[in-house]
């Protein structure tokens, strides 16, 4: 069990309260998580004893290469990657989506198709449907109205012509977790590039990616109690062969190759304690392991919360919630609701009248909120459990809602 008042510690920012002296809650985990004294530390120090670029002969600049080792070994451990080498540093997940989908343009053809979803973050859809300019044909995998994705549908689809299946492994909106290991089962009989954004499951679940056998996998570290960082992963031998944008003057090969420029150093050491801050929470004999624990940990308690919130508000008489419910543990702590006669941004300005964070509208997954028929309406009420909440902060925010 985790000791939540004890992992509060970690985080300064959770001290903020309002002028009626009550404590802030954050309930915008989905948006960026809140980051612990030793990720902010591990940031600062960089400045403070390690500021360089990298490659150099004199002591800062080994420094930078060390920290910059040592992120992309932690983060492929994160990964259950094969080696430090199949990650790729970037700025956010959205801008290593578009150097990928640059390559890609390069290499598919006019005719090829590709498979988006209707459930995912216009990330995940948006560069790959710009690939329709030449000449590409776009599928989308229809949403159902409970909140997951038609897998019928996808078998539909998907064909010898498909090039690029993009699939979210949770939403951000909806907290559905999508089955992307029943989808990896059937690209196996694929050519198709398998490509995940794990940005919203990385918080809440542990990825291994060699068990799912993805192509690619794109993460953002502020989603983890880290820095706003992105990355890649990419299955050994792929990136090596994809024209990505660069310079001639920079390292040809993978990781580096879809690289561009000087990287946050800086935020990467803070990336990489990240990744140390979640192990923490789990115990074992090696990184990995112990991560698997935390997680399990983490899990729990997440999922306590959330399903205790998601009743509660299924009790009020005002609200009610959107998505799936939190029968299997498959399910993100991340509950979409909406009010009856109020408009969610009317609903988060109230919260905050309580102290407490929570997000309005489509949260960039436009194209599921319109599916599920609320664009219309300013989209849903978004609240998401991190590691750092707790049984009285739900209490304190269903007592907020019932007066709304
Ligand atoms: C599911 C999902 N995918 C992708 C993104 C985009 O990530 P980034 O801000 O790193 O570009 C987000 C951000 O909210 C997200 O929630």
């Amino acid at each position: 069990m985790l000791n939540i008042n004890k992992i509060r510690n970690h985080f300064p920012s959770l001290e903020i309260k309002n002028s009626r002296g009550e404590k802030i809650i954050y309930l915008d985990g989905p948006g960026g998580t809140q980051v612990p004294n030793s990720v902010i530390n591990a940031i600062s120090n960089y400045y403070k004893t390690s500021n360089s670029n990298t490659h150099g002969s004199f002591i800062t600049s080994n420094r930078t290469d060390k920290i910059m080792d040592e992120t992309r070994e932690n983060l492929s451990i994160f990964l259950g990657a094969q080696n430090k080498n199949s990650i790729s540093i970037g700025h956010n997940m959205t801008t290593l989506s578009f150097s990928l989908v640059r390559a890609f343009s390069k290499i598919f053809k006019k005719n090829d198709e590709i498979i988006v979803t209707q459930l995912d973050h216009e990330a995940n859809r948006g560069p790959w449907m710009s690939l329709k300019n030449y000449g590409i044909k776009i599928n989308e995998i229809k949403l159902l109205k409970s909140g997951k994705l038609d897998y019928k549908d996808f078998e539909s689809k998907i064909n010898d012509k498909t090039r690029l299946v993009a699939l979210g492994m949770s939403s951000n909106a909806l907290g559905t977790v999508n089955d992307f290991k029943k989808i990896g089962n059937i690209l196996k009989n694929h050519k198709s590039f398998f490509l995940l954004d794990a940005v919203h499951y990385a918080p809440h679940f542990l990825i291994d990616v060699k068990d799912i056998n993805c192509d690619f996998l794109l993460c953002s570290s502020y989603k983890f109690y880290g820095p706003h960082l992105g990355f890649l992963y990419a299955k050994p031998g792929i990136l090596d062969n994809l024209n990505t944008d660069r310079l001639i003057v920079q390292d040809q090969i993978s990781p580096y190759r879809i690289e561009t420029g000087t990287l946050n150093h800086a935020a990467c050491a803070g990336a990489s304690e990240a990744v140390k801050f979640i192990a923490n929470f789990g115990k074992g004999e090696n990184f990995r392991i112990k991560l698997k624990n935390a997680y399990k940990n983490i899990g729990k308690h997440e999922h306590s919360l959330a399903s205790m919130l998601f009743n509660e508000i299924n009790g009020l008489n005002n609200f009610k919630t959107v998505g799936l419910n939190f029968d299997s543990k498959q399910r993100a702590p991340t509950i979409s609701i909406i009010h009856k006669k109020k408009d969610p941004k009317y609903v988060c300005n109230k919260l905050s009248e309580f102290n407490i964070c929570a997000w309005d509208g489509h949260f960039y997954a436009k194209r599921a909120i319109e599916c599920m028929g609320l664009e219309k309406k300013g989209g849903v009420t978004r609240l998401g459990i991190s590691i750092y909440n707790t049984k009285d902060e739900i209490e304190r925010t269903i007592k907020a809602l019932s007066s709304i």
